[in-house]
């Protein structure tokens, strides 16, 4: 409960049980000047009632999606459990063309499904069946009723927020359909995100690009680069001791509510358990130009290190050099 009364859509029946405890992200209306503070200062937050995504609020149930996101195939994953880890495929040795890469078994099969038979597996869904989690970048093949619907989003409002922090172009509109319980682990990505709610409830769980080393994130030539090695459900403390010290920030989003999820901030994301399935439009924007001015954000100190393992991939050419090298450089050096 809030302390004013007001009953919350969903209970703690519906949340997984971690360990951590968390801050709530201040929810904020979208007029108020103060949302300007939080993305200036990249921290999230909450904008609630407005109209970035209306008429899709208004029209988006499953039964519209079905009939007017297009007959192309969509991009969907399938998980044995209701994790749905994120992998580049990029970044998978394959033996065949005997192409650089870490030897990697995908933990989710990547499908491209007619949205009539991703929709009909949902409503069949028991469980102990596969999950599926359709993730489609919003583009010219989907219906034209979508495109009127996307042309009226609250354009203004966006490119305004994108204009007045100085965010470099919009690269994409993804869109999330997910059985309840399905979630994506802990990452981050390195786009600014307006991450909007359509349907249904999802809890975000977010931490400042400060705690890498509480996250562990997977080697940057692994095909789980971003990705947090920690299994928040199952966290192996003797292996990533720091994890119970990563100090993080939750909102639990619901249709209407876009959550701004600054560039290179983790975030843990999951449909809640019951309540149906979830759709979110999420608004991926470059970073702005990066100016090296002192004290550096701690997001920069994240590209900085990505650059250097980047830099030794390259020179050093095979994976398995990287780690060695690094210890060398740090071990006894720079650690007392
Ligand atoms: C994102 C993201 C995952 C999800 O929008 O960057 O990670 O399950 N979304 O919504
Ligand atoms: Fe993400």
């Amino acid at each position: 409960m809030d302390g004013e009364g007001n009953k919350k859509p969903w209970d703690a029946s519906q949340l997984r049980k971690y360990d951590l405890t968390f801050d709530e992200i201040p929810r904020l209306h979208y007029k108020d000047p103060k949302i300007d503070e939080y993305i200036r200062a990249n921290k999230p937050v909450v904008i609630i009632e407005s109209n970035i995504i209306k008429p899709a609020l208004q029209r988006w149930t499953l039964e519209y999606l079905e009939k007017n996101l297009g007959q192309t195939g969509h991009t969907c994953f399938v998980s044995k459990n209701h994790q749905f880890k994120y992998y580049d495929d990029k970044k998978i040795y394959d033996k065949t063309n005997n192409t650089k890469g870490v030897e990697f078994t995908p933990p989710t099969k990547k499908v491209e499904m007619r949205i009539e038979d991703f929709m009909k597996r949902v409503k069949e869904w028991k469980k102990g069946d596969d999950r599926i989690y359709l993730q489609q970048s919003l583009t010219t093949s989907v219906g034209n009723n979508i495109v009127e619907d996307f042309v009226k989003f609250d354009w203004d409002y966006v490119n305004g927020k994108q204009a007045k922090h100085n965010w470099g172009p919009l690269t994409s509109n993804l869109l999330f359909i997910a059985m309840e319980g399905n979630q994506t682990p802990c990452h981050y990505d390195e786009q600014e995100n307006f991450f909007a709610q359509v349907q249904g409830y999802k809890r975000c769980i977010l931490f400042p690009p400060s705690q890498f080393e509480c996250l562990y994130p997977y080697p940057v030539h692994h095909p789980h680069d971003r990705q947090s090695m920690v299994d928040f459900e199952h966290p192996d403390n003797a292996k990533f001791p720091k994890f119970k010290d990563a100090k993080g920030c939750e909102a639990i989003v619901g249709p209407g509510d876009v959550l701004y999820i600054p560039i290179y901030w983790w975030h843990h994301i999951e449909s809640l358990m019951r309540g149906g399935p979830t759709t979110t439009v999420n608004f991926w924007y470059k970073g702005g130009p990066s100016t090296l001015e002192y004290p550096l954000k701690d997001h920069q100190k994240v590209a900085i290190s990505r650059n250097v393992e980047k830099m030794l991939l390259e020179v050093l050419q095979d994976p398995k050099e990287v780690g060695p090298l690094l210890s060398a450089m740090v071990l006894g050096r720079y650690t007392e």
